[in-house]
């Protein structure tokens, strides 16, 4: 392999926001498994103790892994003291609580992403910044959509939506959610236009995450998703005919290469991976687990027409993974089943 020549010496110190999370725990593990040092924000150190006990029990006790308390990204100053020493930050922590209200969600992830990259500004420690966008923050992915998406595309037909529709319509908190991906992202950019930050900024906008979650918790966030279609309980994936689907350790890798790279600046790395749909989905859980019966295939699926360029997100997978490109969907579907149905055998 290439002398790879990191922006940041191994040791050095990565503050990982939302550490809990189903995509922040596999990013903080990318960068422990590379000989980093992360400190993981938590909003209660109690229900995070599963990655001290357990899944980063020999990097904890090797003072590699840390937490710092963060009860709420949305207050004044929050990150003042996690950012404190810090060689790198990735901002994985957002509200994903899908409240129809925007006024719950919008001004906090707005708040809270302005909150850390001010607090990064006063820290000189602080080299490298990656925030964890969303493909919703660029287009709705959703059929008969044909946007192009490069690096000025944004989805501010969300922000229109999320204002001005019913917020007493359940399903209003995903177009909230939405507005909250475009408004932050657009927050960090104008930041970085206005306040030239001494460290450089990337973000990282995934599609829909799929795979190996790395504790129980994580089933109720969108690691359930291919457990839902195992357990025949369709009412919420039908409502997404189509999708491009992302392996979780794929993002993770993306963070850790933004922050690594030295030739990625002021990117917005595009990180869709395979287009396809629950029935696509459903055919590999067949394959996989023969003795189990499944549903028939789900009636309306298609196919995304959005495209985007993600030629460097692929070329840095190459570079700072050992894999060609993305993970094999029938891999993601697999590890996103098998700790699942490990942890089921054991209640
Ligand atoms: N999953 C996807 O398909 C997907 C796709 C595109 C982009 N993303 C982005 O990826 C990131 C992580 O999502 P995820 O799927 O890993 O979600 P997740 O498992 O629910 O993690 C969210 C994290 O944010 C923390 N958090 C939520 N509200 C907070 C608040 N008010 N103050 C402080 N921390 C708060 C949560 O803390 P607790 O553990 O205490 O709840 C948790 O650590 C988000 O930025 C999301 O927008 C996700």
């Amino acid at each position: 392999m290439p002398e790879l020549n990191p922006t940041i010496p191994t040791g050095s110190l990565v503050l990982v926001t939302g550490v809990t999370g189903y995509v922040a725990s596999q990013v903080a593990k990318q960068f422990l498994e590379r000989g980093y040092k992360v400190r993981g924000t938590v909003r209660d150190p109690k229900r995070a103790s599963w990655l001290v006990d357990d899944v980063f029990k020999s990097y904890a006790a090797s003072g590699d892994f840390e937490f710092a308390t963060v009860p709420d990204l949305a207050t004044p100053s929050a990150f003042d003291q996690a950012v404190k020493g810090v060689a790198a930050i990735c901002h994985v922590a957002s509200i994903v609580n899908f409240d129809p209200e925007p006024n719950n969600v919008i001004p906090q992830t707005v708040a809270g992403a302005v909150s850390i990259m001010e607090a990064a500004l006063t820290e000189p420690s602080v080299k490298e910044f990656v925030y964890t966008s969303s493909i919703v923050a660029a287009t709705i992915p959703a059929p008969g959509n044909v946007t192009r998406v490069d690096r000025s595309t944004w989805n501010d037909q969300a922000v229109q939506l999320a204002w001005s529709a019913a917020a007493d319509d359940p399903k209003h908190g995903s177009v909230v959610y939405q507005a909250s991906k475009v408004e932050a992202e657009k927050a960090i950019w104008r930041f970085v236009e206005e306040k030239k930050p001494h460290f450089s900024v990337n973000s990282v906008c995934p599609s829909s995450i799929m795979g190996e979650p790395l504790d129980r918790s994580h089933i109720g966030s969108p690691a359930a998703w291919i457990k839902q279609l195992y357990d025949r309980n369709v009412a919420f994936l039908s409502r997404a005919p189509a999708l491009f689907a992302v392996d979780v350790k794929d993002v993770a890798r993306l963070h850790l290469a933004a922050v690594l790279d030295r030739g990625v600046r002021n990117e917005r790395l595009q990180a869709w991976s395979h287009p396809c749909n629950w029935n696509d989905i459903l055919a590999i859980l067949r394959q996989l687990y023969p003795q189990h019966e499944f549903v028939e295939d789900l009636r309306g699926m298609t196919q995304l027409e959005i495209t985007t360029d993600q030629t460097l997100s692929e070329a840095l997978l190459r570079r700072w993974g050992s894999q060609d490109g993305w993970t094999p969907l029938k891999q993601t579907v697999q590890e996103n089943m098998d700790p699942i149905l490990g942890w089921e055998s054991t209640v």
